[in-house]
């Protein structure tokens, strides 16, 4: 279980998070919506102590993480981040890419020169498999598609065996057919390994889609916290104050019909070359 408790960030004098808790169980599968601004990134910072919180802690099965050198070790290898950009090393292989997630418990000396334990390379290899790319574990990292780099950073993440992924807007740079099969992948593979997500997304069709539980930030607040089926018009309208498009009121409506339909289920292509 991972508890944010009271988390509060002021960058000078300007709240931009403000008193936020949450609790989060294992494999549970969290979006966060909220506007630009909304503190949604400094959450996401605050969680992994990127940035050090004003007020409020984070507690991982029952353990407090305090900002001393070992506790922020010890936190850093429970909570895993995917960035907008993968942050991949370009020229290594797709495996060496995923061997990174495991460097924590690996000797410095045998990392350095990449010697990594068949034990670990095999865990690398099955998370390669829960993002069906292990037929490109040799590929350079480079030589594969937006969307396939950005499941070789889910594999890095998922390779770090953390208790909670933490994914900061993961498809932001994709198409939509390519982010659907991502969010499908981040979803199928956190619930096979039982790791919690929390994923920042802007787009509201995607959050209401594949998110089990939805967060809503406006002002640095949490607006909303409830199923997908919950965000009515009025919790829409709190979460992005002055936001009048029918389009995006009516998400979840329009979700739910699609469902009624049984056209709006996240469908996940194992195709090679899918994403
Ligand atoms: N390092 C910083 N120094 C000062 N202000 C900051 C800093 N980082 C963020 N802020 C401010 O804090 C507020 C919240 O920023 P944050 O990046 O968390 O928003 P966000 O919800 O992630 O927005 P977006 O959707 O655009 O990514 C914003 O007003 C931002 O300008
Ligand atoms: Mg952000």
């Amino acid at each position: 279980m991972i508890e944010i408790r009271g988390l509060s960030k002021s960058y000078g004098d300007y709240p931009a998070l403000k008193n936020v808790s949450l609790s989060i169980r294992p494999g549970e599968f969290v979006v966060i919506l909220g506007p630009s601004g909304a503190g949604k990134s400094t959450l996401l910072r605050c969680i992994n102590r990127l940035n050090e919180p004003s007020a409020g802690e984070v507690v991982v099965d029952g353990t407090p993480f305090s900002s001393n050198r070992r506790d922020l070790r010890l936190l850093r290898r429970s909570v895993a981040m995917i960035f907008q950009q993968h942050n991949l090393v370009k020229r290594l292989s797709v495996l060496k890419n995923v061997l990174v997630g495991r460097m924590a418990d690996l000797s410095p000396l045998l990392t350095s020169l990449q010697l990594f334990p068949e034990a670990d390379v095999k865990i690398a290899l099955h998370c390669l498999e829960q993002v069906a790319l292990a037929h490109k574990a040799r590929s350079r990292a480079d030589a594969l598609s937006g969307g396939e780099q950005q499941r070789v950073g889910i594999a890095r993440a998922l390779a770090q065996q953390p208790k909670i992924m933490l994914a900061d807007e993961p498809v932001a740079s994709l198409d939509p057919k390519t982010s659907r099969t991502v969010l499908g992948y981040l979803k199928s593979s956190s619930k096979e390994s039982n790791i919690a997500v929390l994923c920042n997304l802007h787009q509201i069709d995607y959050a209401l889609e594949f998110g089990e539980r939805i967060v809503g930030l406006s002002g640095g607040e949490l607006v909303y916290d409830g199923p997908p089926s919950g965000v009515s018009r009025d919790v829409v309208r709190r979460i992005y104050p002055g936001l009048d498009d029918p389009n995006v009121l009516d998400a979840a409506q329009r979700l739910h019909e699609r469902r009624g339909r049984g056209t709006a289920e996240p469908v996940i292509q194992r195709a090679e070359g899918g994403a």
